[in-house]
Order: C-alpha cells, then structure tokens, then sequence
C-alpha cells in the first residue's frame, strides 16, 4: 500500500489498490475530512481539499467541513465524537496541529488543544483491504479531565442525492438481521447498552446511495471492535451532509482521564467498494483473515455438542454414548457444554463452581477426554467464566466479587449475576481456573458463553469486562498455543472484530432451526467470513420452533458455515445416520472452498436463495428453497461469480455448462419436490 503525504498543505492521502483515503489540517477543526472513496491522485486530493465543504451559512448554520474527530464548541453542533469537561467545566475543544508521523502503512497526527492540557492522536492503518481508524487521547496536565465520550472515529461519506443505512438487528434466538432502509435526515443512534456486544444490534453498518445491488454501487461500511457496550451516531444531516461517529460505551458514562494518564480507543476499522453489497461483504472477510483472525489459514473442525440433545442431562455413559456416534459420522471435535460442574443440574445453581460434577463425571473429566481423542477426536469444554450463580460455593464465599450497587437490586438474569473482573483477585482466579482446566485436560477447545448482560456496574465496566475478557483470553491462547476458542453469549450475543481477534469461531444462535438460519446467517455473513460461522444440524422438529425439516436441508444449510452435529445422535434412525455420515463425507470434501473461498450471494425466483464460494477454479454452490408456492418450480440459480468465455464441469454429475449460460439463465438444481428443497453443486472451471 502507498502512503502520500503532502506537506505544503498539510494533507494527507492514503491510496491503496482498493480505496483512497484524505484528510487534512483546518484551523478551525483539527483534521478535516477530505475524501473516502475510490483511489485518487495527489493532485484531486487537492482539489478537493481546496474546495470548500457545503455550508447553508448565516448565524444558525454550523461552520463547513466535517472534523476527522468532532468536538463540542465554536459553531459545531452536530454529534460530537470526542467530548470532554476540563477541571474548570469548560468544554470546548481548540485544536493545533503538532506533528505527524508516516510509517509502512500507518499515519498517526497529533493534535493539542491551544490552552488546556490535551492531545489526541489521530491513527489511520490500511491493513487487508481495510482502513483501520482509532485515536488515543492524553491528559498533559495536573488535574483530571472528564470524558463523556471518547469515539474510535468519525466517517463521512461523499455527497449523494439520497442515502441508505444496512445494520444489524435481532434478539436472543434471532440474531443479525439485516435491516435495509432509507437512511433519515435525523441522527440515527445503533448501540448496545448492554456491556456486550449484544444480539440486539452489531456494531457493523453499510450506507450506499440507495441504489447498489449485491454485485453493483458503491458502499461504504464500517466496524468496531468492541466487544463491551457501544454506540454509532449515523447522522444525516438537512444540508446534505452523511457520516457516523462511533466507539466504546453507550451514552450517559463517564470517566476520568487522570493527571497523565493516556486511552486509546478500540479499532474502528471501514472498507469502500465500488462493487456493491456482496463486494463489501468480501472485503470484510478479507480484511478479517488478513488482519483480525488469530489462524485463519486453519480449517475448522466438524463438532459435536449434545447441549440441544440433552441439555443439563450430562454424563460420563451418555457422552461417551454421543462420542461414539459422533465419531462413526465424521466429527472431529467433540464439546461437552454446560452441565458437567458444580451443582449444576439447571441454569439456576452451580455457576462459578468449575469442577467435575462427581455425581455425572465420578472419574472427573481425564477418562472421557482420554476416550474422545482414543476415537481420534478432539475435545473441548464449556464454559462461563464471567459469571456466577448466587446459588454456588463461589457466591457464598464472596458475595462481593459480583458487580453490585450499594442500597439496589442485584438483578438477577437466568439466575446469575456477572463477577466483577475490574477486581484483581477475580480476574486472578477466574485466569487461574481456566489456566489450570485447559493445562490438566490438555483442551483443544473452549466454548466460552456470557449468558447476560450487565446491571448495576459502574461506568467503566460497560468496556472494562469486555476488556477483561479479551486479556485472560490471550493470556490463555498464549500459555496454551494449541487452544481454540468459540466465542458464545447465548448464541451470537458476542460477535465482533475485538472478539475475533482472539476467538476462532462464533455460536452464531442458538436457533438451529435451518429456515430460520438462512436468514441469520445471510446477516451474520456480511461482515463474518464461513469460517468464523458455526451451524449445527440439529433435530427435527426443531426444539426451537418446532418445524420439521428434511436431514438433507438441514445439512446443507449448516454446510455454509462451519458444520457441527448437535443432534441426538442416539435417536437417529440407521438412514439417517448413513445419510449424515455421506453428508459430513461430502462438506469435508467442500471444507476448504466453502472455509477459505470468497462468497457470492444469489437470489432466485421465490423463495431460492443461496451462496457460491470460490476458491481458485473450485466453486460450490449451496442453494436453498424453503417453500415452493403451488405451481411454481425454482428455475436455475443465475451464478455472478463465473466467467462467461470459461467453461464450468459438475464434479458429481459430470455435465458441463459455459460461464455464459451459468450467468445468463443460471445454475441448473435438481431440487426434490416439495418444500424445504436444497442442493450442493460442485463445479470445476476447466
Ligand atoms: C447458551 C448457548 O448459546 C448454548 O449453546 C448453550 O451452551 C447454553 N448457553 C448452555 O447453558
């Protein structure tokens, strides 16, 4: 990547093959925004730079130009990403420029405000497609300053005659829904509240003009690694301008930045593309294997967990049961979930108390570990380390290890309340429990689950557990190199750049239900690659919405993602287990396309829907149609992502079809009748 920097203006532009980045200094508002979008050249970034930025004018007007970071004070009113009270209760900010520094592939501008003691430096970072932003800030002074708000980053998109917001929505059971929608001229707040990342909102966003499509238009999007509480400001404003500010924490909290005292924000990182929805989507998986996944070059393991199957119901005979069947279909990986610690029979006793039931494990865990790697698999554990049930020895010893308020409720969600990691001694034991579990068992695997969100905690918690998290898990992945971790909070509570920095994979629900999951996954897969994706085949009829579906459907919907086994294995009939085992055959076979390939989102006519990998001359198409109206039969599936002078081979039927035809009329399914009809086509450019 080239960095160009001009110093007779004090302007710098970021180019890379894929996007062009400017800013530059302006006396009245630090840096200011220049230019995101295509690559340009030095002498545009002028231009534009000289250029002055839409204003209405007159005395109720706000100042033109749009601040890399925006402050309170002067003619600002717009939302203020940086916003802080001196110790005299001034608030507004003046910024000087101090000095720049241009590494490889990094530019950092310090700026100090004019009287009052404090500096921020701006960081701009072009890694794996994407420009990575965040922003450190320092009290030079004596005396302490409050912040209100501390943001990554501000964006701004170019002029447009309208606008749309892409997000992320959804609930426990119904996460990562995209949301699509005229974006309003108002300030639109997306935000967790909730001290994790939440399955509520994700801090991901996209804003195109309202006019690209999943292969064409230009998109801008952005994301946060923020695994605590957060909040993005997309604002519209009346005069035509766009943009967001966003960062850790939701509105109303507050800190302190002592006498010298330094923070820097989490990484707010964004992509632009010319190429629409589906481009973007590619860049975010790029971006992730090449700057955020701890190994991406691995491929994720077929697992089994018993957790929809048998719930608390854990034992050594029936998990060995499970393990054997597991094995016979192909897993690779065998997870006990909850249930095996403690008093744990329910989710109402037990939490904190992280040894072997000795009434279901009276042998511990070592003879089941040692049989599941005897059947040459791995094995990993759940867990839930933040947290504690009030009904536990590790309560009753230290009822104030858990975040509490003095004179309030301790509110209690699924029975539990959250361990207070801002304490040394709880972040020490909570590190040493699990240090001494994966050493003793030799762990391959955590599913590591958050089962609530905070209350009652003070300010600096909504970040500061999250922040916790991320360090006892790299401590661990340090200690133990051959650890792998799920990040889990009761399904895709806690997906997130900062999470996937030091996780492998993702539980991306707990709603198993394969309609229902084409949906979440398709949200899911706009900023995570299939890698990240975890996807069980569970039973039918679903225990979550109680609908029956065919192995097959239900196979290949899990397919697209990284494949677990979450059935009841024992009540399968011998078919259905002959026909699990060709198909967990057949996605170790589509394994490195569908784990290390790009991802093409298609739509058909109704109902089908589906996604086309390609990795090198390899593609798979896995395709989906969960209701067939009367009369109707899904045509061929038009493909995006061929060549139309190529010619394309079926690995499985043999037949051939020119790119052309694959583009024009599209991919020929042989769907069975009915609904709940899916296909898996392999193909080879030759
Ligand atoms: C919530 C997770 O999402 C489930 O998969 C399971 O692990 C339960 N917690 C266990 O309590």
């Amino acid at each position: 990547m080239t960095v160009t920097f001009a110093t007779d203006r004090r302007l710098w532009l970021i180019n890379t093959p894929t996007f062009g980045y400017a800013a530059r200094i302006d006396a009245d508002l630090g840096v200011r925004h220049v230019h995101w979008g295509a690559p340009i050249s030095l002498v545009t970034a002028r231009a534009l730079a000289e250029a002055a930025p839409g204003s209405a004018g007159g005395s109720f007007e706000q100042g033109p130009g749009v601040a890399e970071l925006p402050v309170e004070g002067g003619d600002r009113f717009g939302p203020a990403g940086l916003i802080v009270r001196f110790a005299d209760g001034a608030r507004a900010v003046e910024w000087e420029y101090r000095e720049h520094e241009i590494g490889e592939d990094e530019l950092a501008i310090r700026l100090a405000d004019r009287f009052y003691p404090l500096e921020i430096v701006l960081h701009y970072r072009a890694r794996g497609g994407a420009l990575e932003r965040w922003t450190s800030v320092t009290n030079t002074g004596a005396e302490p300053i409050t912040v209100l708000r501390c943001d990554s980053a501000a964006w701004t998109v170019p002029h447009r005659p309208d606008y749309r917001l892409s997000h992320l929505v959804g609930a426990w059971n119904s996460e990562f829904r995209l949301r699509r929608e005229r974006l309003p001229v108002a300030e639109t707040v997306l935000t967790s509240r909730r001290g994790i990342t939440s399955h509520h909102a994700n801090p991901w966003l996209a804003v195109d003009d309202g006019t690209a499509g999943e292969e064409h238009g230009e998109v801008w999007s952005a994301a946060l690694a923020c695994s605590g509480s957060w909040r993005v400001t997309v604002h519209r404003d009346p005069g035509g301008h766009t943009g967001w500010t966003g960062g850790t924490g939701h509105e109303g909290l507050v800190s302190r930045l002592e006498p010298g005292g330094s923070r820097e924000t989490p990484i707010f990182a964004g992509v632009y593309t010319p190429d629409g929805f589906g481009a973007a989507s590619r860049a975010w998986h790029d971006y992730l294997r090449a700057a955020v996944l701890p190994y991406p070059g691995e491929s994720r393991p077929v697992l089994y967990n018993s957790w929809e199957a048998t719930g608390f119901d854990v034992d050594e005979s029936g998990q060995l049961a499970l393990a054997a069947k597991a094995q016979e279909l192909g897993a690779e990986l065998f997870v006990l979930d909850d249930g095996w610690f403690g008093a744990r029979t329910s989710d109402r006793a037990g939490l904190g108390d992280w040894h072997p039931d000795p009434r279901r494990f009276p042998r511990g865990l070592a003879p089941l570990a040692d049989e599941v790697r005897r059947l040459g698999m791995r094995f990993g554990l759940w867990v839930e380390p933040e947290m504690v049930n009030p009904d536990s020895d590790l309560y009753r010893e230290h009822p104030d290890w858990v975040l509490h308020e003095p004179h309030r409720r301790r509110t209690e969600m699924r029975h539990q309340l959250v361990l207070d990691l801002a304490r040394p001694e709880v972040r020490d034991r909570t590190h040493a429990w699990l240090d001494q579990l994966v050493g003793e068992l030799r762990l391959d695997y955590l599913k590591w689950d958050c089962n609530r969100p905070l209350t009652e905690a003070p300010d600096d918690a909504y970040e500061g557990q999250a922040r916790a998290v991320h360090q006892i898990m790299d401590r661990l992945r340090a200690d133990h190199p051959g650890l792998r971790i799920e990040s889990c909070a009761g399904g895709g509570g806690r997906a997130d750049l900062g999470i996937l920095a030091r996780t492998d994979q993702v539980w991306t629900s707990d709603n198993t239900d394969p309609v229902d999951r084409i949906a979440i996954q398709h949200g899911f897969a706009q900023l995570f690659p299939a890698q990240v994706m975890s996807a069980w085949v569970t039973d039918s009829p679903n225990v979550a919405t109680g609908r029956v579906t065919p192995l097959r459907f239900r196979f290949h919907v899990a397919m697209a993602g990284v494949l677990g086994l979450g059935g009841d294995l024992t009540a399968w009939t011998p078919e259905e287990l002959a026909e699990a085992a060709r198909l967990v055959a057949r996605y170790k076979i589509i394994r490195p396309v569908v784990q290390h390939g790009s991802a093409y989102r298609l739509t058909g006519e109704g109902a089908l829907t589906g996604v086309h990998y390609v990795r090198g001359d390899d593609h798979v198409v896995l395709a989906w149609c969960p209701a067939r109206p009367f009369g109707h039969s899904p045509g061929p599936l038009p493909l995006t992502a061929v060549e139309a002078g190529a010619e394309y081979r079926n690995l499985d039927t043999g037949a051939t079809h020119s790119g052309e035809e694959l583009l024009r009329r599209g991919l020929p399914l042989d769907l069975p009748a009915g609904d709940h009809a899916s296909a898996l086509v392999r193909l080879r450019r030759s």
